[in-house]
């Protein structure tokens, strides 16, 4: 069975998955990282160069239906998957416990502050319209909400 962490941006969902992977024995995938191996591109403004948020979208669906397959993964998701509901489908028809790893926009502000660029948050306006737009969808698909604003990605992994 795979664990598959959903969220948005700064929600911890790629440190969290390295500390659940390590503590339950099972190996931790990136599908940003995959994304861009399967684009030959190597960060998100490079591929958004390239294609455009419709190449990282298309893509992303690829990459859920290959790994969708596998077992015993912590899959650290992109925060715009859930736009794709196939990607969900996809995840759940595999049998995978999806995790919505819950954060206030307030405190993805504090953490993205000195983080790496992303080509969907350089505009505080824009990016909370995501978020409002995005919070349903997550809660749509998770099979459990987890709080994360007052832990540590270790506390929120060792809580699962
Ligand atoms: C995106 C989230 C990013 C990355 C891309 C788009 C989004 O992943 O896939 O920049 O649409 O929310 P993280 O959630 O890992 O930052």
């Amino acid at each position: 069975m795979n664990i598959v962490l959903i969220g948005f941006m700064g929600s911890g969902k790629s440190t969290v998955a390295r500390y659940l992977s390590a503590r339950l024995g099972l190996s931790s995938i990136e599908m940003d990282e995959l994304v861009y191996q399967k684009t030959a591109t190597h960060n998100m403004h490079d591929l958004f160069a390239k294609g455009g948020e419709l190449l990282l979208r298309e893509t992303e669906i690829a990459v859920a239906k290959e790994i969708a397959s596998k077992e015993r993964l912590v899959i650290s998701t992109g925060g715009g998957v859930v736009l794709n509901k196939i990607i969900l489908d996809y995840f759940k028809q595999g049998g995978a416990k999806v995790i919505f790893l819950k954060t206030s926009f307030e405190e993805i502000v504090r953490r993205l502050e000195g983080d790496y660029p992303r080509p969907l948050f350089n505009q505080l306006e824009s990016a909370k319209k995501l978020y409002d737009l995005r919070q349903p969808l997550y809660l749509g698909y998770a099979d459990l909400v987890i709080e994360t604003d007052s832990k540590t990605a270790k506390e929120v992994a060792d809580g699962l």
